[in-house]
Protein backbone atom coordinates (compact mmCIF):
# COMPACT_ATOMS: atom_id res chain seq x y z
CA UNK A 1 0.00 0.00 0.00
CA UNK A 2 1.09 3.47 -1.06
CA UNK A 3 1.13 6.34 1.52
CA UNK A 4 1.19 9.40 0.32
CA UNK A 5 -0.02 12.05 3.61
CA UNK A 6 1.91 14.71 4.27
CA UNK A 7 -0.72 18.00 4.42
CA UNK A 8 0.58 21.13 3.00
CA UNK A 9 -0.16 23.01 6.31
CA UNK A 10 2.65 21.03 8.21
CA UNK A 11 5.35 23.67 7.15
CA UNK A 12 3.20 26.44 8.74
CA UNK A 13 2.72 23.99 11.65
CA UNK A 14 6.55 23.34 12.22
CA UNK A 15 7.59 26.83 12.16
CA UNK A 16 4.77 28.08 14.12
CA UNK A 17 6.37 25.19 16.84
CA UNK A 18 9.16 27.05 16.36
CA UNK A 19 8.70 30.28 17.23
CA UNK A 20 5.92 28.94 20.11
CA UNK A 21 9.08 26.10 21.53
CA UNK A 22 11.31 29.33 22.13
CA UNK A 23 8.68 30.52 24.52
CA UNK A 24 8.98 27.04 26.96
CA UNK A 25 10.97 25.30 29.22
CA UNK A 26 9.76 22.32 28.48
CA UNK A 27 8.88 20.02 25.74
CA UNK A 28 5.91 17.78 26.71
CA UNK A 29 5.99 14.92 23.95
CA UNK A 30 3.08 12.55 23.08
CA UNK A 31 3.66 9.30 21.82
CA UNK A 32 1.07 6.60 20.64
CA UNK A 33 1.91 3.91 22.86
CA UNK A 34 0.83 1.33 20.28
CA UNK A 35 3.77 2.44 17.90
CA UNK A 36 6.10 4.75 20.47
CA UNK A 37 8.82 4.89 17.06
CA UNK A 38 6.43 5.43 14.51
CA UNK A 39 4.06 8.25 15.96
CA UNK A 40 7.83 10.17 17.32
CA UNK A 41 9.03 12.48 14.75
CA UNK A 42 12.73 12.66 15.14
CA UNK A 43 12.98 16.51 14.26
CA UNK A 44 11.31 17.24 18.15
CA UNK A 45 14.76 16.25 19.38
CA UNK A 46 15.98 19.41 16.80
CA UNK A 47 13.46 21.54 17.59
CA UNK A 48 13.27 20.96 22.01
CA UNK A 49 16.99 21.21 21.95
CA UNK A 50 18.26 23.23 25.23
CA UNK A 51 14.60 22.22 26.45
CA UNK A 52 13.37 20.22 29.13
CA UNK A 53 11.78 17.22 27.45
CA UNK A 54 9.32 14.50 29.05
CA UNK A 55 7.85 11.73 27.18
CA UNK A 56 4.67 10.72 27.34
CA UNK A 57 3.09 7.67 26.12
CA UNK A 58 -0.75 8.34 25.65
CA UNK A 59 -3.11 5.71 25.00
CA UNK A 60 -1.03 2.81 26.87
CA UNK A 61 -4.74 1.78 27.76
CA UNK A 62 -4.87 0.22 24.78
CA UNK A 63 -1.30 -0.90 24.46
CA UNK A 64 0.28 -4.17 25.42
CA UNK A 65 1.32 -3.66 28.57
CA UNK A 66 4.74 -5.42 28.47
CA UNK A 67 5.70 -3.76 25.23
CA UNK A 68 4.78 -0.68 27.04
CA UNK A 69 7.63 -1.37 29.80
CA UNK A 70 10.15 -2.49 26.90
CA UNK A 71 9.55 1.29 25.61
CA UNK A 72 9.65 3.20 28.98
CA UNK A 73 12.88 1.61 29.62
CA UNK A 74 14.71 2.08 26.10
CA UNK A 75 13.42 5.68 25.89
CA UNK A 76 14.81 5.67 30.02
CA UNK A 77 18.08 4.67 28.59
CA UNK A 78 18.30 7.43 26.40
CA UNK A 79 17.87 9.90 28.78
CA UNK A 80 14.62 10.93 28.70
CA UNK A 81 11.90 10.88 31.52
CA UNK A 82 9.00 8.81 30.56
CA UNK A 83 5.17 8.33 32.02
CA UNK A 84 2.92 6.30 30.72
CA UNK A 85 -1.13 7.61 30.52
CA UNK A 86 -4.65 7.43 29.43
CA UNK A 87 -5.68 11.33 28.64
CA UNK A 88 -9.05 10.17 29.06
CA UNK A 89 -8.42 9.68 32.48
CA UNK A 90 -7.49 12.57 35.15
CA UNK A 91 -5.90 9.53 37.51
CA UNK A 92 -2.10 10.05 36.72
CA UNK A 93 -2.32 13.80 36.31
CA UNK A 94 -1.08 14.30 39.94
CA UNK A 95 1.97 11.95 38.57
CA UNK A 96 2.93 14.36 35.66
CA UNK A 97 3.30 17.26 37.68
CA UNK A 98 5.27 15.03 40.11
CA UNK A 99 7.61 14.69 36.57
CA UNK A 100 7.49 17.83 35.31
CA UNK A 101 8.87 19.12 38.50
CA UNK A 102 11.56 16.39 38.56
CA UNK A 103 12.30 17.06 35.13
CA UNK A 104 12.36 20.41 35.71
CA UNK A 105 14.78 20.28 38.94
CA UNK A 106 17.56 21.95 38.08
CA UNK A 107 15.64 24.99 36.80
CA UNK A 108 13.93 25.13 39.64
CA UNK A 109 17.06 25.17 41.86
CA UNK A 110 18.61 27.89 40.10
CA UNK A 111 15.72 30.19 40.05
CA UNK A 112 15.47 29.37 43.83
CA UNK A 113 19.79 30.49 44.04
CA UNK A 114 18.65 33.50 42.40
CA UNK A 115 15.81 34.50 44.89
CA UNK A 116 13.12 33.98 41.99
CA UNK A 117 10.04 32.16 43.65
CA UNK A 118 7.24 30.92 42.36
CA UNK A 119 7.91 31.60 38.66
CA UNK A 120 6.14 28.28 37.39
CA UNK A 121 7.81 26.06 34.67
CA UNK A 122 6.67 26.93 31.18
CA UNK A 123 5.21 23.72 29.23
CA UNK A 124 3.71 23.12 25.34
CA UNK A 125 2.60 19.61 24.39
CA UNK A 126 3.47 18.41 21.47
CA UNK A 127 2.54 15.31 18.90
CA UNK A 128 1.27 14.01 15.84
CA UNK A 129 -2.56 14.40 15.06
CA UNK A 130 -4.74 11.99 17.03
CA UNK A 131 -2.07 11.00 19.45
CA UNK A 132 -4.44 12.60 21.80
CA UNK A 133 -2.98 16.01 22.76
CA UNK A 134 -6.31 17.93 23.13
CA UNK A 135 -7.59 15.77 25.51
CA UNK A 136 -4.50 15.53 27.66
CA UNK A 137 -4.29 19.62 27.83
CA UNK A 138 -8.26 19.10 28.74
CA UNK A 139 -7.67 16.69 31.61
CA UNK A 140 -4.88 18.22 33.13
CA UNK A 141 -5.92 21.71 32.98
CA UNK A 142 -8.94 20.21 34.14
CA UNK A 143 -12.33 22.95 35.19
CA UNK A 144 -10.73 24.73 37.99
CA UNK A 145 -7.63 26.35 36.30
CA UNK A 146 -7.92 29.80 34.79
CA UNK A 147 -6.45 30.81 31.27
CA UNK A 148 -4.39 33.82 30.67
CA UNK A 149 -3.84 35.31 27.48
CA UNK A 150 -3.14 39.03 25.96
CA UNK A 151 -2.07 40.41 29.93
CA UNK A 152 1.20 42.52 30.64
CA UNK A 153 3.89 40.04 30.74
CA UNK A 154 1.69 37.25 28.89
CA UNK A 155 3.31 37.04 25.04
CA UNK A 156 0.56 38.60 23.15
CA UNK A 157 -1.91 36.03 20.92
CA UNK A 158 -0.79 32.96 23.47
CA UNK A 159 -3.22 31.68 26.13
CA UNK A 160 -1.36 30.02 28.97
CA UNK A 161 -3.15 27.63 31.36
CA UNK A 162 -1.88 28.18 34.76
CA UNK A 163 -2.11 24.59 36.08
CA UNK A 164 -1.02 25.56 39.53
CA UNK A 165 1.86 27.31 41.13
CA UNK A 166 4.44 25.56 39.58
CA UNK A 167 3.55 24.93 36.09
CA UNK A 168 2.00 27.24 33.23
CA UNK A 169 0.85 25.66 29.80
CA UNK A 170 0.51 26.86 26.44
CA UNK A 171 -3.17 26.24 25.86
CA UNK A 172 -2.71 25.25 22.17
CA UNK A 173 -0.54 22.38 21.30
CA UNK A 174 2.37 21.97 18.65
CA UNK A 175 1.51 19.38 15.74
CA UNK A 176 4.03 17.10 14.49
CA UNK A 177 3.44 15.63 11.16
CA UNK A 178 4.20 11.89 11.07
CA UNK A 179 7.78 10.52 9.41
CA UNK A 180 7.70 8.30 6.89
CA UNK A 181 10.58 6.53 6.36
CA UNK A 182 9.40 3.24 5.27
CA UNK A 183 6.08 1.47 4.54
CA UNK A 184 5.71 0.12 7.53
CA UNK A 185 5.60 3.38 9.43
CA UNK A 186 2.47 4.82 6.95
CA UNK A 187 1.15 1.15 7.43
CA UNK A 188 1.38 1.43 11.17
CA UNK A 189 -0.54 4.87 11.39
CA UNK A 190 -2.78 3.60 9.25
CA UNK A 191 -3.61 1.17 11.44
CA UNK A 192 -4.33 3.00 14.78
CA UNK A 193 -6.02 5.51 12.98
CA UNK A 194 -3.79 8.36 12.57
CA UNK A 195 -4.34 8.82 8.54
CA UNK A 196 -7.99 9.55 7.09
CA UNK A 197 -9.73 6.55 6.25
CA UNK A 198 -10.91 7.90 3.09
CA UNK A 199 -7.86 7.68 1.57
CA UNK A 200 -6.87 4.60 2.29
CA UNK A 201 -7.26 1.04 1.39
CA UNK A 202 -9.21 -0.49 4.34
CA UNK A 203 -9.42 -4.11 2.67
CA UNK A 204 -5.37 -4.09 2.60
CA UNK A 205 -5.31 -2.21 5.89
CA UNK A 206 -7.31 -5.64 7.24
CA UNK A 207 -5.10 -8.30 5.78
CA UNK A 208 -2.18 -6.76 6.85
CA UNK A 209 -3.72 -6.35 10.37
CA UNK A 210 -4.51 -10.57 10.08
CA UNK A 211 -1.25 -11.04 9.14
CA UNK A 212 0.55 -9.15 12.27
CA UNK A 213 -1.91 -10.52 14.72
CA UNK A 214 -1.41 -14.30 13.18
CA UNK A 215 2.11 -14.01 13.76
CA UNK A 216 2.14 -12.14 17.17
CA UNK A 217 -0.81 -12.19 19.01
CA UNK A 218 -1.85 -15.76 18.10
CA UNK A 219 -5.41 -16.86 19.39
CA UNK A 220 -6.54 -13.53 19.34
CA UNK A 221 -8.86 -13.75 16.01
CA UNK A 222 -10.06 -17.20 17.04
CA UNK A 223 -11.17 -16.46 20.46
CA UNK A 224 -13.18 -13.02 19.49
CA UNK A 225 -14.58 -14.29 16.08
CA UNK A 226 -14.41 -17.89 16.94
CA UNK A 227 -12.94 -18.80 13.64
CA UNK A 228 -9.74 -20.75 12.42
CA UNK A 229 -6.86 -18.59 11.72
CA UNK A 230 -5.29 -20.95 9.58
CA UNK A 231 -4.86 -20.59 5.91
CA UNK A 232 -5.25 -17.48 3.27
CA UNK A 233 -5.65 -14.10 4.93
CA UNK A 234 -8.27 -13.13 2.76
CA UNK A 235 -9.90 -16.84 3.86
CA UNK A 236 -9.30 -15.42 7.51
CA UNK A 237 -11.26 -11.86 6.52
CA UNK A 238 -14.07 -13.60 5.14
CA UNK A 239 -14.28 -16.39 8.11
CA UNK A 240 -14.84 -12.76 10.09
CA UNK A 241 -17.22 -11.83 7.73
CA UNK A 242 -19.35 -15.04 8.19
CA UNK A 243 -19.19 -15.06 12.32
CA UNK A 244 -20.15 -10.98 12.25
CA UNK A 245 -22.88 -11.68 9.52
CA UNK A 246 -21.27 -8.66 7.33
CA UNK A 247 -23.35 -9.40 4.40
CA UNK A 248 -23.90 -7.63 1.27
CA UNK A 249 -27.54 -6.52 0.43
CA UNK A 250 -27.55 -9.02 -2.25
CA UNK A 251 -26.70 -12.00 0.63
CA UNK A 252 -23.04 -12.50 0.00
CA UNK A 253 -20.44 -12.04 2.65
CA UNK A 254 -19.33 -8.36 2.69
CA UNK A 255 -15.56 -8.76 2.36
CA UNK A 256 -14.73 -4.58 2.96
CA UNK A 257 -17.98 -4.81 5.59
CA UNK A 258 -15.53 -7.12 8.33
CA UNK A 259 -12.29 -5.58 7.08
CA UNK A 260 -13.95 -2.19 8.42
CA UNK A 261 -15.08 -3.82 11.44
CA UNK A 262 -11.88 -5.68 12.14
CA UNK A 263 -10.03 -2.19 11.72
CA UNK A 264 -12.60 -1.06 14.18
CA UNK A 265 -12.36 -3.30 16.90
CA UNK A 266 -8.76 -3.27 17.31
CA UNK A 267 -8.77 0.41 16.82
CA UNK A 268 -11.04 0.59 20.29
CA UNK A 269 -9.35 -1.99 22.06
CA UNK A 270 -12.14 -4.92 21.28
CA UNK A 271 -9.35 -7.23 20.22
CA UNK A 272 -7.48 -6.56 23.39
CA UNK A 273 -4.09 -4.73 24.43
CA UNK A 274 -1.91 -4.97 21.40
CA UNK A 275 1.47 -2.56 20.22
CA UNK A 276 2.56 -2.92 16.73
CA UNK A 277 6.04 -2.38 17.06
CA UNK A 278 8.76 -2.89 20.01
CA UNK A 279 12.09 -1.32 20.60
CA UNK A 280 15.08 -2.83 18.39
CA UNK A 281 16.92 -5.15 21.26
CA UNK A 282 13.39 -6.56 22.29
CA UNK A 283 12.12 -7.16 18.59
CA UNK A 284 11.28 -10.78 18.06
CA UNK A 285 8.92 -11.03 15.36
CA UNK A 286 6.68 -8.56 16.69
CA UNK A 287 6.98 -5.52 14.14
CA UNK A 288 3.82 -5.30 11.42
P1 LIG B 1 -5.11 15.42 19.14
O1 LIG B 1 -5.48 16.65 19.92
O2 LIG B 1 -3.71 15.00 19.38
O3 LIG B 1 -5.40 15.49 17.68
O4 LIG B 1 -5.98 14.20 19.71
P2 LIG B 1 -7.34 14.22 20.55
O5 LIG B 1 -7.09 14.73 21.93
O6 LIG B 1 -8.39 14.89 19.73
O7 LIG B 1 -7.65 12.67 20.68
C1 LIG B 1 -7.91 11.85 19.54
C2 LIG B 1 -8.76 10.68 19.94
O8 LIG B 1 -8.03 9.84 20.86
C3 LIG B 1 -10.05 11.03 20.70
O9 LIG B 1 -11.01 10.06 20.33
C4 LIG B 1 -9.68 10.82 22.15
O10 LIG B 1 -10.80 10.56 22.98
C5 LIG B 1 -8.81 9.61 22.03
N1 LIG B 1 -7.84 9.49 23.15
C6 LIG B 1 -7.01 10.44 23.62
N2 LIG B 1 -6.25 9.95 24.60
C7 LIG B 1 -6.60 8.66 24.77
C8 LIG B 1 -6.13 7.60 25.63
O11 LIG B 1 -5.21 7.75 26.44
N3 LIG B 1 -6.75 6.39 25.47
C9 LIG B 1 -7.72 6.17 24.56
N4 LIG B 1 -8.25 4.95 24.49
N5 LIG B 1 -8.17 7.15 23.73
C10 LIG B 1 -7.62 8.36 23.84
P3 LIG B 1 -12.13 10.34 19.26
O12 LIG B 1 -12.75 9.04 18.97
O13 LIG B 1 -11.56 11.11 18.11
O14 LIG B 1 -13.09 11.28 19.97
P4 LIG B 1 -14.10 10.91 21.15
O15 LIG B 1 -14.82 9.71 20.70
O16 LIG B 1 -13.29 10.63 22.39
O17 LIG B 1 -14.92 12.12 21.26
Amino acid sequence: MNFQWYPGHMTKAKRQMQEDIKLVDLVIELLDARIPQSSRNPDIDELGKNKYRLILMNKADLADKDATDAWTGFFREKGYFVVSLDARSKNGMKAITDSIMEVCKEKVERDRKRGIKNRPVRAMVVGIPNVGKSTFINSYAGKACARTGNKPGVTKGKQWIRLNKSVELLDTPGILWPKFEDQTVGLKLALIGSIKDEILNTDELAIELIRFLRNQYSGILKERYGISEEGELSQVLLCIAESRKCLTKGGELDYSKAAALLIDEFRSGKLGRITLELPDHYRREKDV
